[in-house]
């Protein structure tokens, strides 16, 4: 059934990759209590990408302190050992870079059978291409806006001819998947990214460099919601 025309929601997801960590549980409900759609979780294992971050655990205590969904972004290798742990963690929406998955179908798959929506990442030098033959298995697509591992990069210009050759693959294909879009989005950018066709919005260091995620947060939908 062919959906290309549905006007899709658009979500602001703050990731909490930029949050105080020693004040976790209070920074999550704090973007909460101030608009967030979904909790943006960057999962690291310190192989695919050089940093080390947090793990089902840290997952499990989240999904305690609110009931958004949480979107766990998973930048490890070899997902399929951690999806269910994952996801029995509170996980709802859950992606793996293409760059990490050999059966990336089979991952996808995995995700589904376990209960959460499957999204699948691209990094910024990897083609659409690559993941043509899943695109109607997906519910989500993350086009990787900086290369994975840090916060507080800047946005990569050539993002956007992706995100609007995607959106319109999307469209001659008549499929529903969300396209989201990480890294380095701001204020000053995200109205530019919005319209080329992005329906999901990571922000860390955007949201939580501010003192007043309500404002920022504000701002940042403003821009999207038209
Ligand atoms: C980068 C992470 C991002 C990161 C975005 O590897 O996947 O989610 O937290 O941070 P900002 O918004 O600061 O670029
Ligand atoms: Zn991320």
């Amino acid at each position: 059934m062919s959906n290309a025309t549905k006007k899709q929601p658009k979500l602001l997801a703050p990731s909490i990759l930029s949050a105080d960590f020693a004040a976790l549980g209070d920074e999550v409900r704090a973007v909460d209590a101030a608009g967030a759609d979904w909790i943006h979780v960057d999962v690291m294992d310190g192989h695919f990408v050089p940093t080390i971050t947090i793990g089902p655990l840290v997952v499990s205590a989240v999904r305690t302190v609110t009931q958004k969904p949480l979107d766990v972004h998973l930048m490890i290798e070899n997902p399929d050992r951690y999806i269910a742990d994952f996801i029995r963690a509170g996980a709802d929406w859950v992606s793996v870079q293409q760059e990490t998955c050999p059966h990336l179908d089979r991952t996808l798959s995995l995700i589904r059978s376990q209960g959460a929506h499957p999204g699948v990442v691209l990094n910024p030098a990897t083609p659409l291409e690559t993941i043509e033959w899943v695109l109607d298995t997906v519910e989500y697509v993350l086009l990787m806006s900086v290369n994975p591992g840090f916060g507080g990069q800047s946005f990569i210009p050539h993002t956007l001819q992706k995100i609007a050759a995607l959106a319109k693959i999307r469209h001659e294909r008549g499929l529903e998947f969300l396209i989201e879009v990480d890294g380095g989005i701001k204020p000053e950018n995200i109205a530019q990214i919005s319209a080329a066709g992005t329906d999901v919005f990571v922000a860390g260091s955007a949201i939580f460099g501010t003192s007043d995620y309500r404002a920022v947060m504000a701002q940042m939908k403003a821009m999207i919601q038209i």
